[in-house]
């Protein structure tokens, strides 16, 4: 059976992982790393390189499990996926008390979210293909359903470190990760970017879209845009064209597109009951939908030549982010092999795909 990486090489397609560096260095559960090692021709870590696992003291940085992983990397000839440069989320405690106790105001952030991405950029220079420079600064339809803005909703945390920052801070991330490492591919990564909607005020895409449009229009070093695709098998659901619509128009801009964290969650319609839970009708349902979200998205890539990487957040449902993220309602089994290793309907229907 040929892996991942050697079906996706034959369409110039770099398939890759989210990993833990944990998961990956337990020498209890070698399949972890064997799947890492043999499956995956790019990997990005899911925890590793954000700010809050680099600097969780001011001024002290813990590269190690970073290093581990790109280290293993370059044995694997894996290119490295770097995730992420500014983002809201999962900064160090030390930013998020004082960005809340008023010690950190706009222009102290600005000065520290500029001087942690060129150490970290500095850090990796030249072992880094794509740099998630800015990741998720949109806000959601259902947040603010009037009008899509920078930041999120009225009074979250997300809405503060926005108005900290002010409008012009993708900008100046950007020119600080160029500067820092030219030869990085540098991205605009968010979620719920799969598709366009309804092109009006609520439509989450067309807002990057035009976002990314003006960044490129004034000069700014932006060479793509990350779709993360962590779909749902409860809702809707995308087909190929609209996705490959979406990538289309991103491309038409002289942008990069990828796909960088993709799975596909499902409703554990009867998890409260651990027999019904187990109903292998649900499970067969739940497994059909899920493969039906990774073709879609894995097929809009394929027709895209500027569609660089297919990157699944994590593969097997025993580290799933899902479950622990998801919980009311319960959410879970969205990876491509499931807890024990097994395969999943979704890897037999990426292999087909490829
Ligand atoms: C998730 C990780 O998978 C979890 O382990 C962590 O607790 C929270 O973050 N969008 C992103 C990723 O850009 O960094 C997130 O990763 C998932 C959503």
């Amino acid at each position: 059976e040929q892996t991942l990486r050697a079906l996706a090489a034959r369409h110039g397609l770099y398939f890759g992982t989210a990993v833990d560096p944990a998961a990956y260095g337990d020498a209890s559960d070698p399949a972890y790393k064997r799947t890492v090692d043999t499956q995956f021709s790019t990997v990005t870590a899911e925890n590793a390189m954000k700010w809050e696992s680099l600097e969780p003291t001011r001024g002290t940085y813990n590269w190690g499990p970073a290093d581990a992983l790109v280290d293993a990397a370059v044995r694997n000839r894996q290119l490295v996926r770097g995730h992420v440069l500014a983002w809201h989320s999962q900064l160090p405690a030390w930013v998020t008390a004082g960005i809340q106790d008023g010690s950190i105001d706009g222009p102290k952030l600005r000065a520290l979210l500029k001087q942690h991405i060129t150490a970290v950029v500095t850090h990796f220079k030249g072992r880094i293909w794509q740099w998630d420079v800015v990741n998720e600064a949109v806000s959601d339809p259902w947040e603010t359903p009037s009008a899509i803005h920078l930041g999120g909703n009225a009074g979250s945390f997300k809405q503060q470190f926005a108005d900290l920052l002010g409008p012009d801070y993708l900008a100046e991330a950007f020119r600080t990760a160029r500067a820092a490492d030219p030869k990085a591919l540098l991205f605009y990564n968010d979620y719920n970017i799969e598709a366009f909607g309804d092109g009006g005020p609520g439509d989450k895409t067309q807002f990057v879209y035009d976002m990314v449009k003006r960044l490129r229009a004034d000069g700014v070093p932006i060479d793509g845009v990350g779709s993360q695709g962590h779909l749902a098998t409860q809702y809707g659901n995308y087909d190929v064209f609209q996705v490959a619509d979406a990538m289309q128009r991103f491309t038409d801009l002289g942008l990069a597109v990828a796909l960088t964290e993709v799975d596909a969650r499902s409703l554990l319609k009867n998890a409260d009951d651990p027999a019904l839970a187990a109903n292998s009708a649900d499970v067969n349902a739940r497994d059909q939908a899920a493969a039906y979200n990774y073709h879609v998205l894995l097929q809009a890539c394929l027709l895209n030549r500027h569609c660089l990487s297919f990157t699944v957040w994590g593969f097997t449902d025993k580290y799933s982010w899902i479950p622990t993220w998801f919980k009311n309602p319960p959410e879970g089994a969205g990876c491509l092999w499931d807890a024990a290793y097994n395969p999943k309907k979704s890897l037999r229907t990426v292999q087909g795909d490829l």
